[in-house]
């Protein structure tokens, strides 16, 4: 894995550059490519003109409400940095950060409402979606965009420790990504590997979970996004909730992503969803939370 995007274009400005990431959203990706991943999380939440589209709709033929689990995913993001913001965490190690979402949602921008000065690192397996976080996110010195595998916590972290003070909380985010990792990558020893490296903070977890389909649909979903995409590995509740070992979930627990704290709005997100949960980790898992946001 190189550690560094290797040529990036410069652009004069945000729309110059969201404007050459569509128009690179254009060429097809293919099952070997490292940006598939981000390209079809993109086309669920409803990016546009993609040649991937063809292979997303496959998946909606299995479960059509997949889009809205999606958005929903990222709808969870939001509210949770929001919470962690109000906790007061003023830095974000944001894993599998995934492309700018065309709704708008962003790390970044949540983040900054609350602390003008918080400090987020995003990291990605995929050149496109660092090659455009650089772009999009020039000229700001506290948000460092990073070209990794995030499973390898060492050199992650030793790149991180370049914006973020490891001797302060922090808030790791793992959503919608650990379920591309394998039981033999270890993807919950590996999010432990990150919270060990902080004194407290909280883990901001999403997975995707089948439990609920049929085992032909769950098995047809599968295959077809790996055929198309990547690999991918969605767990149980019982698995995901491993995850959490150790910790302190804030209220409400680890629920359907759309769930986590959203003012008991019902939505149908279908039976391939995400579970989710905000987790004190560090000194944040040894004592209630401070005062719930
Ligand atoms: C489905 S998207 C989720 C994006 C964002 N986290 C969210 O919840 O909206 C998953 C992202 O994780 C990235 N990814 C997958 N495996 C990774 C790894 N081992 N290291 C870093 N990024 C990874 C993919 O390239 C993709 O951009």
């Amino acid at each position: 894995m190189t550690t560094d995007v290797p040529v990036a274009p410069s652009f004069d400005d945000k729309a110059t550059a969201a404007n050459a990431l569509a128009s690179s959203l254009r060429t097809p990706s293919s099952r070997s490519d490292l940006s598939a991943i981000a390209r079809a999380y993109d086309v669920g939440l409803g990016g546009k003109d993609h040649p991937d589209r063809i292979a997303f709709e496959k998946l909606l033929k299995i479960e059509p409400r997949l889009p809205v689990a999606m958005s929903e995913n990222r709808a969870f993001l939001g509210r949770a940095v929001m919470a962690a913001s109000l906790l007061d965490i003023k830095q974000f190690l944001n894993l599998g950060s995934g492309l700018p979402s065309p709704d708008g949602i962003s790390v970044t921008d949540v983040a900054r409402r609350y602390h003008p000065d918080a400090r987020i690192v995003h990291v990605d397996v995929a050149e496109l979606v660092a090659v455009y976080g650089r772009a999009l996110l020039a000229r700001d010195d506290n948000v460092l965009v990073v070209h990794e595998d995030a499973r390898d916590p060492d050199r992650m972290l030793k790149q991180a420790a370049e914006l973020l003070d490891l001797e302060e909380p922090a808030c790791i985010i793992a959503t919608a990504v650990a379920h591309f990792w394998a039981d033999s990558d270890d993807p919950a020893g590996v999010l432990r590997h990150y919270m060990r490296a902080f004194p407290a903070g909280y883990l901001i977890l999403s997975h995707a979970c089948g439990e609920e389909m049929s085992p032909d649909d769950f098995a047809q979903l599968r295959a077809t996004y790996e055929e198309a995409f990547a690999s991918i590995y969605p767990r149980t509740r019982a698995q995901i909730v491993t995850f959490l070992d150790g910790l302190e979930p804030l209220e409400p627990g680890l629920v359907e992503a759309s769930q986590w704290r959203n003012d008991d709005r019902q939505i149908d997100v279908g039976k391939a969803y995400f579970l989710a949960a905000v987790a004190g980790f560090g000194l944040y898992a040894q004592k209630p939370a401070r005062s719930a946001a």
